[in-house]
């Protein structure tokens, strides 16, 4: 399973990296709002930190505006991946970039006939929003099952890449299902390293060191 982070944070994003965990990287409109920062900018810095795919989302509602924003985008660099929504308009944005041999991450999907349509336009990734699914009392989790399903009946390419995580048992969840990609806030990834009982054992062995009076260095 890839782990990309969702944020537009490079403290965060080069922290991260530094684990070796990191496979790619989700920004979007509100993210790049929070890191107070030119949009281009920061987007460029972020696929200089990591070779995955960087995703970087057209705000046009339009095809002709999306594919008119997404030829600014993908001039950034290499491994720029076009975000488009899950509208007819973003879906033909996305036939005509992946017929072009760009990646297309299509986004705000909440159904799985949505994650269908999205993987018949060729995308290279579909991006589920499971916690914003669970906010609305549907089931997040089993919408990433229901296009595990869909997919694989058909074999499509289309990556999934669950979104809108929220705590580590969606991060499990997903896992377990197979989901191609998760991506999640950095607190949420840095979560899935803590358990109580490593800490209980950290201390316990620095009280046991501390008697034996010897060091390392
Ligand atoms: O980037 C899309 C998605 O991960 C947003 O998450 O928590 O704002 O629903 P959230």
């Amino acid at each position: 399973m890839k782990f990309f982070v969702d944020t537009a944070d490079t403290a965060d994003i080069r922290d991260l990296a530094a684990t070796g965990l990191l496979d790619g990287v989700t920004t979007n409109p509100t993210l790049i709002h929070k890191s107070g920062r030119q949009f281009l900018e920061v987007v460029e810095e972020i696929c200089g930190i990591v070779d995955g795919p960087v995703s970087a989302e057209v705000v046009a509602l339009d095809h002709e505006t999306m594919m008119k924003e997404a030829a600014i985008l993908r001039k950034i660099a290499d491994n720029v991946c076009i975000k488009v929504p899950l509208t007819i308009d973003g879906l033909k944005t996305c036939k005509a970039l992946t017929g072009e041999g760009v990646m297309v991450n299509v986004t705000l999907c909440f159904s799985a006939n949505q994650a269908l349509l999205a993987a018949k336009a060729g995308a290279t990734f579909i991006s589920p929003f499971v916690g914003r699914h669970d906010d609305n009392s549907f089931d997040g989790i089993k919408l990433i099952e229901d296009i595990r399903l869909i997919y694989d009946n058909y074999q499509f390419d289309t990556e999934i890449l669950a979104a809108s995580l929220r705590h580590p048992i969606h991060v499990l969840e997903c896992a377990k299902i197979g989901a191609d990609v998760i991506t999640a806030p950095p607190a949420v990834i840095r979560m899935l390293s803590k358990h109580v009982l490593t800490d209980k054992g950290l201390e316990a062995f620095a009280a046991d060191w501390a008697k034996t009076g010897q060091t390392i260095l």
